[in-house]
């Protein structure tokens, strides 16, 4: 199949059209959001929610998160709606927010993964919106990745993965945050956070004083453990480099990489010019935004410098800094070294 790019910086309004076309007539189009871009596809369709978990190559029993565009479309997508789902909705969305509620009949049992609950997200950016408004749909979209490797923030990243899988790609600006959404579930006796994302905890106890934090977070499952959120117990992000979490100061990291060979380093910018092996900055160790910005396209480019390994030096789980730590940890496949 040849896919389509259809380049929203310089034709924004027949990028939109033609998305929303594709979409309306069943086909997968990956789109810009502020966190990653997505491969969407139509959530009442079977066939095209189908399509998008062939395109990634991803496990059958991992749910999609379904985005709409406005909070009028909630009602179309989840059902038994409790009060403090809008109360989170009037405080996070449009934005990185993502809540698991009751699923409503008319979604794609593929969807969901046979669950009886649904991801439900509305985004901040524009492009992605625009689109979602134009096809009438709400849209279920993972990320436009290839299953496994690291989410993509810029469309040659969507492009590299999955050129000639998918029937579009709208190219658009980079994302913003970096980082997939916050996923909390409602679903429970008590909210639980299942996947942390730009919208920190201190800021949901505000809306959600008495959330927990489910131990996928920062643990690895045991293979009898039962996931919360089915994502978490994947291998994830990973480059194809052998990647390991160093946790340490900064002057025990510079020595310990410059002590390797044939590997290299994802470091602070504060430390880069003392590195002496193959490195890449991934932002400053004082803003863990800019670090979430850079985690993902960071771990792809290492796979360009021709080493064996990587050594990345772990963000603090501050704000922000604890969705970085959550995808490094996976990225590393639970290789942690602490200095
Ligand atoms: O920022 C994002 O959320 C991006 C953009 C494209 O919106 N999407 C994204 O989708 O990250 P994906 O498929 O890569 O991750 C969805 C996560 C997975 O960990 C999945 O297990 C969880 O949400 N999830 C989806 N539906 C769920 C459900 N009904 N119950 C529990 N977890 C669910
Ligand atoms: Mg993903």
């Amino acid at each position: 199949m040849t896919t389509q790019k259809l380049d929203a910086l310089r034709d924004y309004n027949s990028a939109v059209k033609s998305a929303a076309e594709i979409l309306c007539k069943g086909g997968i189009v990956a789109v810009p959001t502020e966190t990653v871009y997505g491969l969407a596809a139509s959530a009442y369709s079977d066939s095209a929610i189908k399509a998008v978990f062939e395109a990634k190559g991803r496990p059958q029993d991992n749910p999609l998160i379904v985005h709409i565009s406005s909070l009028d479309m909630l009602t179309d997508v989840a059902r038994d709606i409790p009060e403090c789902a809008y109360s989170c909705a009037k405080t996070f969305w449009p934005g990185p927010f993502t809540m698991v509620l009751s699923k409503g009949e008319n979604i794609s049992e593929s969807v969901s993964a046979g669950l009886d609950s649904v991801a439900v997200r509305f985004p901040a950016n524009k492009t992605v919106c625009d689109i979602i408004t134009a096809s009438g749909l709400p849209l279920a979209a993972p990320s436009a990745n290839t299953s496994g490797r690291p989410s993509p923030t810029a469309a040659r990243h969507v492009i590299d993965d999955l050129d000639g899988k998918i029937d579009a790609v709208v190219c658009g600006e980079d994302s913003v945050v970096g980082v997939e959404s916050t996923v909390v579930s409602l679903v429970g006796d008590k909210p639980r956070l299942l996947r942390p994302g730009a919208v920190t905890p201190e800021q949901l106890r505000k809306v959600l004083p008495d959330l927990v934090i489910d131990d996928a977070v920062l643990k690895q499952l045991k293979s009898d453990e039962k996931a919360a959120s089915p994502g978490m117990k994947y291998k994830h992000y990973a480059p194809k480099t052998e990647t390991f979490l160093v946790e340490g100061c900064s002057g025990s990291f510079v020595r310990f990489v410059n002590s390797k060979t044939d590997c290299a380093a994802i470091c602070f910018e504060e430390e880069y010019y003392s590195i002496n092996i193959p490195k890449i900055s991934y932002g400053s160790k004082h803003n863990e935004s800019t670090l979430a910005k850079n985690v993902f396209s960071s771990l792809r480019d290492v796979d360009n410098l021709g080493v064996k390994q990587v050594y990345i030096h772990a963000p603090s789980k501050d704000g922000v800094g604890l969705a970085v730590y959550n995808r490094l940890i996976r990225a590393s496949g639970f290789k942690v070294i602490t200095l």
